[in-house]
């Protein structure tokens, strides 16, 4: 299997990573040579390249045309703007095999804002992943109106080759599913620690040592079904009203605005420096690689 990521910045390199330890060749290209040599060093320092024994390749090419000679998937890495992503993929129907995919790493734009007037738009998607990919295995993958169904089945394949678990988004909406679903989280945590219910440090306290526990395994459905004797019908039916009360009044725009956002600031109270941030980012880094081997170490145990 060959691959060309293009763009080698924070996701670009990390799916680098992902496909290289799959056991695939990987062209990795990006427009900033500079960013290009950075990725260069930052994947010779990374020694776990390998996967249940397999490992791949990764060559750093000048061109995005060169990148994408001969390959069967196209991961796109480039800025999250509808303009740039409109050029880079009409560069990529041009350039790449008739058979490729293309794919994009898009984190809320939908492809039908940029594919519309390729030649080969039924083979574009959407490949969005969590960061860092190689951490985080969901890729939710969401069609154009116009993409084939046989891409989004093929796309889907391809990334579980690779060790990922895609998921399939059947219709465009705005920041996908995940985006959603941490959107709506965000915006109560906001509204709580905004109104001065709860401190930011307790209320991350709630996910790190209560919710989160649980959905490092399961999901909100999974959850439920083993919180009533009867499964998610008896729940909802004994608990419903409950829910429904609480979500009678959802939290409104006012949580996103500057004077809430000074007050949940001064809640969370730490001021860390870029260098201190850089260390946690590498400490999440390390806690993900753990869960990641516990859980994989777990496969048999996770499916019943
Ligand atoms: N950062 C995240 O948490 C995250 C998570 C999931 C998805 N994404 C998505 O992934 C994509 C990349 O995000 P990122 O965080 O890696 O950004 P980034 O700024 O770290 O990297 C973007 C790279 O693209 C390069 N580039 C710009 N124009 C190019 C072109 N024409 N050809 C080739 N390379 C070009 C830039 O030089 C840069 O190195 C975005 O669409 C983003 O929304 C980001």
């Amino acid at each position: 299997m060959k691959i060309a990521v293009i763009g080698a910045g924070l996701i670009g390199t990390s799916w680098a990573i992902v496909f290289a330890r799959a056991g695939f060749s990987v062209n990795l290209t990006d427009i900033d040579q500079s960013r290009l040599g950075a990725a260069e060093n930052h994947l010779a320092r990374i020694r776990n390249l390998k996967q249940n024994g397999r490992s791949g390749t990764v060559t750093f090419c000048p061109t995005l045309a060169t990148a994408v000679a001969g390959v069967d998937l196209v991961q796109e890495c480039g800025p999250e703007t509808v303009e740039l992503k409109r050029q880079i993929f009409a560069e990529l129907d041009k350039h790449a095999p008739e058979g490729a995919l293309l794919a994009s790493s898009s984190s809320s734009i939908v492809a039908s804002l940029f594919t519309g007037d390729l030649r080969g738009r039924h083979r574009c998607l959407i490949a969005h992943p969590l960061n860092p990919p190689h951490l985080a295995p969901l890729v939710e993958l969401c069609g154009a109106p116009w993409t084939s169904p046989g891409v989004i089945t093929r796309a889907k394949e391809i990334y579980e080759d690779a060790g990922q678990a895609p998921i399939v988004i059947n219709e465009e909406i705005e920041g996908f599913v995940l985006n959603r679903l941490q959107a709506a989280v965000l915006a109560e945590a906001l509204r709580l620690v905004g109104d001065g219910i709860i401190s930011a440090e307790d209320l991350d306290k709630t996910v790190s040592e209560g919710l989160g526990l649980r959905w490092s395994f399961l999901g909100p459905f999974a959850t439920i079904e083993l919180n009533a004797p009867g499964g998610i019908e008896d729940y909802l039916r004994r608990y419903g009203g409950a829910f429904q009360n609480i979500t009678a009044t959802p939290p409104s725009s006012e949580v996103w605005a500057s004077a809430n956002i000074e007050r949940v600031v001064e809640s969370w109270g730490k001021k860390r420096s870029a260098e201190q941030l850089a260390a946690r980012s590498a400490w999440r880094d390390r806690r993900l690689e753990a869960l990641r081997q516990h859980k994989q170490s777990q496969d048999n145990l996770m499916k019943e």
